[in-house]
């Protein structure tokens, strides 16, 4: 089995779409806002142009493995981050208030169908895409947003592992964002 990466936008303009559809309708995962986002908001991101998902399916049957999304978010900092740190995201200032980042949105595997993918390689094909968008228009940082509850110590400690640095909270206090240097 085969695990190949496309973007949902080609999808939704294709023949399997039908098939696809279906498939998302079924998606299921351990963070139930990464299985609704799929389930019935990343149609209408893409229509909207708010983000971009990208699907990882198995080439025989069409499975949705796991999945990413992507999009253009502002990091605005925090009293709490140092100045070295904000330097090093913009690249120039350590005086500036926000940089304008690229966001994995959401990212997560199917529970039954994920099995045959490692969560790190899910990573590596979602900075693939990353260092395609950097291509064109630059891009010193990426950055994600999880929760910072005892609940989601694992999935914060998985990005950990994959590289990704706590930055700080987000304004509701609620978010742990945490960015990774291109
Ligand atoms: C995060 C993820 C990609 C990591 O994949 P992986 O590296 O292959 O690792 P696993 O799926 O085996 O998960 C590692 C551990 O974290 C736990 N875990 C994963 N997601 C979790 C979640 N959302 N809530 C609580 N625990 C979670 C797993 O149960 C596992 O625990 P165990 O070691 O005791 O078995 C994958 O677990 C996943 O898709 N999780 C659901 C979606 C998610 O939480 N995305 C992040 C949103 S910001």
């Amino acid at each position: 089995m085969g695990i190949i990466v496309k973007a949902l936008r080609e999808i939704m303009s294709s023949d399997i779409y039908p098939i696809v559809a279906d498939k998302i309708d079924n998606f299921s995962c351990k963070n139930s806002d990464v299985e609704t986002f799929l389930r019935t908001k990343a149609v209408e991101y893409e229509n909207r142009n708010k983000s971009r998902t990208y699907l990882l399916i198995d080439d025989k049957n069409v499975d949705i493995m796991a999945y990413y999304t992507l999009s253009l978010k502002a990091i605005d900092f925090r009293d709490t981050v140092s100045k070295t740190t904000i330097q090093t995201i913009d690249g120039f200032s350590k005086k500036v208030e926000s940089v304008a980042a690229i966001l994995i949105g959401q990212l997560g595997k199917d529970t039954y169908f994920g099995n045959s993918i490692e969560g790190a390689k899910i990573i590596e094909f979602a900075l693939n895409s990353i260092y395609n968008v950097q291509d064109i228009i630059g891009g010193r940082v990426c950055f994600l947003e999880t929760e910072d509850t005892p609940e989601n110590q694992k999935v914060i400690d998985f990005y950990a592992d994959n590289g990704f640095k706590v930055l700080q909270h987000d304004k509701t206090d609620k978010y742990l964002q945490m960015f990774r240097k291109l």
